[in-house]
């Protein structure tokens, strides 16, 4: 009974899953590969659990420290740029002697950079002895804000928070799902997956307002604004990290090119977590969403932006 959960935001979002998406959140493993699922709603239940599980070992033995920062964001949003950004960053500050971050973009993916809790971190191994992390230890996350520890907000730790229109973030999720299932599915039933809130980070618009209500604790980051104005978004983010740094190498070291160059180097083989490095570099633009949605699927985000952040501030 998801209601009887411990976690508030778990329970919510196990019963989100029951009443509007008519599934069971908590199949056995072998019920996801044979129940019947499409691939889609096998790929979220199979996230979902696993996050579900890495959430209770996150919340239980990860303690943030102050100087903790952590990037939080939905799937295909930007997380591989701005983990680039802030590792650029980190490793290019003239205020910070050691960090953690002093691995190289020019070899390396961001992803190997910047672990992710739930999956390298807590995902891996629940006890994972953390405490010889260098400070500032940078790490990710794609978990709802109620999934991770209350100590998140009230620790003292920087989160960063990006964020990206549904409507290209559907599209990148649609290219991500066809590429990893080999085959072009239906983006009308994608997008009615997406709409009802089956993503593997839970549902979209709940993603962001939880975020968004706790952004006096938050810095919120937007695809659209690094993409129209790098150079201020970087500022920002450094002077959220105090960090001093020369603005226009560090987005020179992440866009586009750059990092996707450095991902196809590496070659077809490596992956990560079943995902090959150079697809998280597919076309990197703001509107892509026009060449795939109709305007009636836009207009169905929109009621849906309309009816779940009413009266926040947040809109499309
Ligand atoms: P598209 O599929 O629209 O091209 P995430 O990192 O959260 O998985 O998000 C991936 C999206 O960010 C992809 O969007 C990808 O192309 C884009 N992206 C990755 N690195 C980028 C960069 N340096 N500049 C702009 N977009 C980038």
């Amino acid at each position: 009974d998801g209601a009887k959960h411990p976690l508030t935001g778990i329970a919510k979002v196990m019963l989100h899953f029951k009443t509007l998406c008519g599934l069971d959140v908590n199949p056995s493993k072998s019920e996801i590969f044979f129940g019947g699922y499409s691939d889609i709603q096998r790929e979220v239940l199979s996230a979902l659990q696993d996050f579900i599980i890495a959430s209770e070992a996150i919340r239980a033995h990860y303690t943030p420290l102050p100087s903790d920062i952590i990037l939080a964001s939905f799937p295909k949003t930007g997380t591989t740029w701005l983990k680039a950004l802030t590792s650029s960053i980190l490793r290019h500050s003239s205020t910070l002697t050691s960090s953690s971050s002093s691995n190289d973009l020019d070899n390396l993916n961001p992803h190997e950079v910047v672990p992710f809790l739930e999956i390298e971190m807590f995902g891996e191994n629940p006890l994972k002895d953390i405490t010889e992390i260098s400070s500032p230890r940078v790490f990710s996350t794609h978990l709802p804000l109620s999934f991770l520890p209350e100590t998140v907000k009230t620790s003292g730790c920087r989160v960063i928070y990006i964020t990206r229109h549904p409507a290209d973030t559907f599209v990148s999720l649609w290219h991500l799902y066809n590429n990893k299932f080999g085959t072009e599915i239906s983006i009308r039933q994608a997008f009615d997956e997406f709409c009802k809130g089956l993503a593997p980070a839970g549902p979209y618009f709940e993603h962001v307002l939880e975020f968004w209500e706790a952004r006096d604790r938050v810095m919120f980051v937007t695809y659209e604004d690094l993409k129209a104005n790098p150079e201020e978004t970087v500022r920002r983010i450094a002077e959220f990290l105090g960090c001093k740094i020369i603005v226009e190498k560090i987005v020179k070291e992440c866009s586009f090119e750059k990092l996707r160059n450095t991902s196809k180097e590496r070659g077809e083989g490596v992956h990560w977590s079943g995902t090959k490095y150079d697809m998280f570099f597919r076309k990197g633009v703001v509107g892509d969403w026009k060449n795939h949605l109709t305007q009636e699927m836009m207009k169905e985000l929109e009621d849906l932006a309309d009816l779940k952040w009413r009266g926040s501030g947040l809109d499309l």
